[in-house]
Parts: C-alpha cells; sequence; structure tokens
C-alpha cells in the first residue's frame, strides 16, 4: 500500500522505516522537502523512501498518517489539497501536547471536552480519522516487543472499518492487543494518557514501556 507519513521528527522515521521494512510505498512529508537533515536521514535509513512536502505525501499516500507537531497538526493538514484528503483513512499519532514549561510541567492545547483527534475529524470530515499509536514511544511503536509480556495499544474512530484496516497494520508491526476505545472522542482519553506518560518517563528514565490493562476474571493472554 502507499502511504504518507506527514512528519519527518522521530515518529515519522520510525513509522516510515517501518512501512518501507514491511514492503509499502512511502513518502514522507515536510514543510521543506529540500532540507539536506531530512534527505541526509533518507539515504542513511538504508529505506527506499520519498521526500515530499505535506501537499505531496497527502497526495501519494492511500492511507496517510499524521505524525506532525500537535500544535500544527491542523495547519499542516490544511496545507494539502481537499481532493487528496477524501476518503483516506488518517491515523492520527499526534498529541496537542505544549512542554514550553518543561516535560515535568506538560500540558494539552485541546482537552477535557475535546481533543486533536476529533478537530481533526471535524474539520476534515472527509478524512476517516483513527486515533492510534499516540500513547507509547516511537520505538515501541512498530516494535512492541522491546516491552516485554502482553501490553495494550488504544485506538478510537467514527469509521469500523477505518478500524479495521489499523488493526491490520497494528498486527503487522507486531501488536497483539489493541483495545478500540469506540468512537473519535475516546481521543480525550488516549492524549490525556501523555500527562502520565511522561511522568512514567522521568521515572523509569527511558521509553520502553507501555500500558497494559488487567480486568477481574479475564484469564492472562499467551
Ligand atoms: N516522539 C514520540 O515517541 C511520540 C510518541 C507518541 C506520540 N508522539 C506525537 O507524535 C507527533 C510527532 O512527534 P515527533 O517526536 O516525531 O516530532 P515533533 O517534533 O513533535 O514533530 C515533528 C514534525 O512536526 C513538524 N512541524 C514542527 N513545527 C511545525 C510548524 N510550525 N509547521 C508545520 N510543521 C511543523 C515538523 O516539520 P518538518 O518536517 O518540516 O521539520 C516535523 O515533521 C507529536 O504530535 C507527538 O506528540 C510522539
Amino acid at each position: 500500500m502507499k502511504f504518507g507519513v506527514m512528519g519527518t521528527g522521530a515518529v515519522g522515521k520510525a513509522l516510515a522505516s517501518k512501512l518501507a521494512t514491511l514492503g509499502h510505498d512511502v513518502m514522507v512529508g515536510t514543510r521543506e522537502p529540500d532540507n539536506e537533515s531530512a534527505r541526509a536521514w533518507i539515504a542513511s535509513s538504508g529505506c527506499d523512501l520519498r521526500l515530499g512536502s505535506f501537499a505531496d505525501a497527502a497526495a501519494f499516500g492511500q492511507t496517510l498518517i499524521s505524525c506532525t507537531a500537535g500544535i500544527t497538526s491542523i495547519d499542516v493538514l490544511r496545507s494539502c489539497s481537499n481532493r487528496d484528503l477524501a476518503g483516506k483513512v488518517l491515523i492520527d499519532v499526534s498529541n496537542p501536547l505544549d512542554l514550553s514549561r518543561g516535560l515535568h510541567s506538560p500540558t494539552l492545547t485541546i482537552c477535557n471536552d475535546d481533543s486533536l483527534g476529533e478537530t481533526i475529524q471535524r474539520q476534515f470530515p472527509e478524512l476517516r480519522v483513527v486515533k492510534a499509536l499516540n500513547t507509547c514511544n516511537n520505538q515501541v511503536m512498530v516494535d512492541p516487543g522491546r516491552v516485554p509480556g502482553d501490553h495494550d495499544l488504544f485506538i478510537a474512530g467514527n469509521d469500523a472499518a477505518a478500524k479495521e484496516q489499523v488493526c491490520d497494520l497494528l498486527r503487522s508491526f507486531g501488536w497483539r492487543s489493541v483495545l478500540d476505545l469506540g468512537d473519535i472522542t475516546a481521543a480525550r482519553g488516549t492524549e490525556g494518557l501523555m500527562l502520565i506518560w511522561l511522568r512514567l518517563l522521568a521515572r523509569y528514565g527511558n521509553a520502553d514501556f507501555n500500558y497494559k490493562i488487567v480486568r477481574a476474571g479475564q484469564e492472562a493472554r499467551s
């Protein structure tokens, strides 16, 4: 499948490399497609990746992944043609984090009765938004086995077929437990988990951890 990965940060790099390794065609979107550091990264990645503007990546991908800084994600999507977004599944990995007061004092620029995932779905109704992968570190996203044992990934979205498609992709990444939390309003909760996640990062000193839901009366999964 052809993917448009919007973002050249740690998440964009990890996801683009993983997708290419799995045999997908990938274009990575960025503000300045000629920027040397992104080109150098692609050259050193060993993967067959294309680099273009955010609009180019949206046009290229059959499925899109939004992994830009959360405060910019809406503007990035606005820079793309509506025609290139129409009907496409968009996996929203971004979080509306404001870290201007430091990693220990994070705030969310959209929260409580709204979320970035919902805002994207509302402002781009032609997209089929699935919130996913935003609750773990980029290395764990593409290699969940870095965290031993069973652990869970949360997804949310309004379109059942889009979520099923994303679940298939996540399984190909190695995810064994994907918990569907329902419609896109569940993104309020999964984006809010970042406030806990950053405290856990400070406590453990590394990012190889994840959430696991344990329920009474459920046998442990193998
Ligand atoms: N890092 C993680 O492990 C992790 C885990 C879960 C979720 N997330 C979320 O995933 C998203 C990406 O995180 P990241 O760590 O990879 O990198 P990031 O630094 O949050 O975002 C990098 C991307 O945002 C774009 N960007 C930054 N400022 C912009 C602006 N003013 N206008 C347009 N685009 C702008 C950059 O564009 P250029 O390409 O032009 O530089 C780049 O593509 C974030 O929302 C983050 O909260 C991150």
